[in-house]
């Protein structure tokens, strides 16, 4: 417990606290400090554990006040400070004198308004004191099973077990009145404000081992140590899932969010790319995050991706089963002996395909004996149950045939549901909610939720893999960035680009650099005809501009020919050009183009992509993205995941080409990444791939100073 970024034992006492005091506590009902003090008392939590701290009252709302926490004379866990901002160092202090252990501080004036020193210097009090410290700038912290609203929501949330942390204090206010309305309970509340201490990594760690929550759901703006997050993420995921809502998707969302909170977002794909590591699922906006937190909170992962829908209503079935077919879900075929089983459930012109239609005369007994059936069948993996409401059943007590059915299950399948229609409907799926099932107003959210637990469900299910070690000539590589980076250059030439590639192990056609017309004859024939000529200058990056590269070079002739034109050219055109020689490269045989890249990004460090190489690249997008270390199988992921990897695995009887050359030069692009983390970017495009290996005919090398998130996998 010394308070140091690293050290969450002290979230206890922010989250589980026995005593509270408010600093700040008021006598005007219309101010802050009087709605968090209302609020504790409200809450229910024990009124002799609250201390009001005010110098200038008595009492306030029937509790004696104290001048200052050091006249208390109980010990307190957590200071909840609601003072302006000026005078919070001083309180900060006496907080430290009194052996606080944690304080949250709502007060704002902080680093969102660029008073950086300020917020440095309560972080500083707060780490020597050994104290943690939330915000500045939050809503407060509530939890719901201590019976502690520290915050001025308006009120505390239903008992559950779902954890909310929000980067935006107004969401919090704005969420709490949702959550009770939509029966959605919550384990613990967390503004995070400015996070000048306490982050999501510091709190999704603590809650792991929570036994109140059981899903972790964020909203988020940014995120200042992604590598930080993205390490607490990788421990906590296999035992709880983390559900996130990433505000700044597009470009004006990334500008209003980071003049929001004064925290910087971070390049949208590089998020995707890093929660999908760790298995952290992304919701789209805060009703899907809900969606999914309450279907991962109440059910087992989809394991078997062999799902049934189940429903009363043909349209319904077919919403349902083009939301399935979009989001992955595969609707299972129906053995026989399941479809004669189910047959007993319907009349004879119900429906045994999948979905399963139960007509619209289907009642309790048939809904319950058909999920009954499909959930005790081995091949089943989950079932969507979906109900509209009609003039011959009352949605209740088919709400109730669902919990039956599924209580009398093993209980180890998920099921989602969703009730169509007016306020009946919508009372069963409270009722549902309430009884730990899964239920939505439309089949696409039902649906949706499916899909939540299936990723969920291959998450766990990924068998254990590291990041191999690779055997590279790390020396050469260094030898060459080292000597660039002390010329201040911030791109490697061409030449030495394909050295550092080739130290890499990564697979480039023979080349030479030609310094003299006595040497090209010679080096020309020993790189192989034919060959590339092209001007070897660390000032020169769009070589065909100025006529610094020569193609199809078939003969010696030729060869000499290419070496005297462009140094000509380079003479005329670019003078001042530094010329260290003229490169000479084989040509070599055209393959399918793919390119491997690899970009810096600032909050999570190297981010490798991989796609189809050539002109519409940039056009079709088809890319996929993962964050270093790579292991193989995400390399391996990586190329199936484009739409375009079709061509790679024999698209309509071509022939299938070597994926596991292009998979050797990912993980080594990403190697190379980690080892120098002065490299910001790295392009091997196009890599030409063929029956057998693949060969890089490009690579393109920057450089530039890191200093943030280094390669720390
Ligand atoms: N110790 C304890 N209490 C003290 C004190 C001290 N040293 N000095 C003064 N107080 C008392 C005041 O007397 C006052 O009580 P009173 O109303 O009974 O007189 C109380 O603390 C509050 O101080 P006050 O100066 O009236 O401040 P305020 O209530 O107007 O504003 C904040 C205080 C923290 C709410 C305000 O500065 C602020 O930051 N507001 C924004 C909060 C916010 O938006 N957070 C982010 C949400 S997303």
């Amino acid at each position: 417990m010394d308070g140091s970024p690293d050290d969450i034992s002290n979230l206890k006492y922010l989250l589980e606290p026995e005593s509270v005091a408010v600093i700040g506590a008021s006598r005007d009902p219309q101010k802050i400090g009087y709605q968090v003090l209302w609020n504790l008392i409200g809450g229910g939590f024990p009124r002799e554990k609250i201390f009001p701290i005010n110098p200038k009252a008595e009492e306030i709302l029937d509790l004696k006040c104290y001048p200052s926490i050091l006249e208390v004379p109980e010990k307190v866990d957590l200071a909840v400070i609601v003072v302006p901002a000026k005078i919070v160092p001083m309180v900060l202090k006496q907080c430290v004198e009194k052996g606080v252990k944690a304080v949250a501080i709502i007060s704002a004036g902080f680093g969102e308004v660029g008073n950086i020193a300020a917020e440095e210097e309560i972080v500083r009090i707060a780490r020597e004191g050994g104290m943690r410290l939330l915000g500045p700038n939050i809503v407060g912290v509530a939890n719901t099973h201590n019976n502690m609203n520290a915050s001025f929501c308006q009120a505390l949330p239903f008992k559950g077990n779902i954890a909310f942390i929000t980067q935006s204090g107004a969401l919090a206010i704005a969420l709490v009145g949702w959550t009770l309305l939509e029966k959605i309970g919550l384990s613990a509340l967390v503004s995070l404000g400015n996070k000048a201490d306490v982050d999501d990594a510091d709190l999704i760690l603590y809650l792991r081992d929570d036994p109140k929550t059981s899903v972790i759901t964020i909203y988020m703006e940014g995120l200042d140590d992604g590598r930080k997050f993205m390490d607490a993420a990788s421990k906590v995921s296999a035992q709880k899932p983390i559900i996130i809502v990433k505000a700044g998707r597009s470009e004006r969302g990334a500008k209003a969010a980071s003049s929001h909170t004064g925290s910087l977002a971070g390049s949208d794909i590089a998020y995707t790319a890093a929660f999908k590591k760790y298995g952290v699922l992304r919701a789209s906006n805060i009703q899907e995050l809900f969606d999914w937190a309450m279907a991962t909170a109440y059910m087992p992962p989809l394991k078997n991706n062999n799902v049934v829908i189940l429903t009363n209503g043909g349209g319904a079935g077919v919403l349902a089963t083009d939301e399935c077919e979009s989001s992955g879900i595969n609707l299972m075929d129906i053995p026989p002996e399941l479809a004669e089983e189910l047959r007993k459930y319907m009349p004879p012109f119900g429906s045994v395909g999948n979905p399963i239609d139960l007509t619209g005369m289907a009642t309790k007994e048939w809904y319950k004996g058909a999920l009954k059936a499909l959930l005790s069948h081995k091949d089943v993996g989950g079932v969507i149950v979906l109900y509209c409401h009609t003039a011959i059943t009352a949605p209740m007590e088919i709400a109730e045939a669902i919990i039956e059915a599924y209580e009398e299950s093993n209980k180890d399948k998920p099921i989602t549901t969703s009730f169509i229609g007016g306020s009946e409907c919508l009372k069963s799926q409270e009722h549902l909610r309430r009884n730990n099932i899964p239920s939505y107003p439309s089949p696409e959210r039902a649906v949706s939720a499916m899909a939540a637990l299936l990723e969920r469900g291959k998450y766990l299910m990924k068998p254990p893999s590291k990041a191999p070690k690779l055997d590279v000539d790390r020396v050469t590589a260094q030898r060459i960035i080292g000597k660039a980076l002390e010329e201040d250059r911030s791109a490697l030439s061409s030449i030495e680009a394909f050295q550092v590639a080739e130290a890499y192990g990564i697979p480039v056609p023979p080349l030479q650099v030609v310094k003299s017309r006595e040497e090209a004859v010679s080096v020309a024939r020993s790189v192989g005809f034919p060959l590339v000529a092209e001007i070897e200058s660390p000032d020169i990056i769009h070589k065909t501009d100025v006529g610094g590269i020569v193609l199809n070079i078939e003969n010696e002739d030729a060869a000499l020919k290419a070496f005297d034109q462009i140094l000509e050219n380079i003479k005329k055109n670019t003078p001042t050009a530094k010329v260290i020689g003229v490169a000479f490269r084989k040509m070599v045989e055209e393959g399918q183009e793919v390119l491997v890249g690899m970009h810096r990004d600032p909050t999570f460090g190297p981010l490798i992509a991989f796609g189809m190489g050539g002109i519409f690249v940039n056009i079709l997008k088809d890319v996929s993205f993962r964050i270093t270390p790579l292991t193989e199988m995400e390399a391996k992921e990586m190329i199936s995941e484009t739409k375009a990897s079709k061509i790679l695995y024999g698209y309509r009887g071509m022939e299938t080409l070597d994926i596991n050359s292009v998979v050797d030069v990912i993980l080594r692009v990403s190697q190379l990444a980690m080892d120098f983390k002065e490299i910001t970017d790295i392009d091997v495009n196009p890599l030409f791939v063929y029956r057998n290996g693949c060969v890089a005919v490009d690579v393109k090398i920057l450089l530039g100073k890191s200093e943030k998130n280094e390669n720390k996998p």
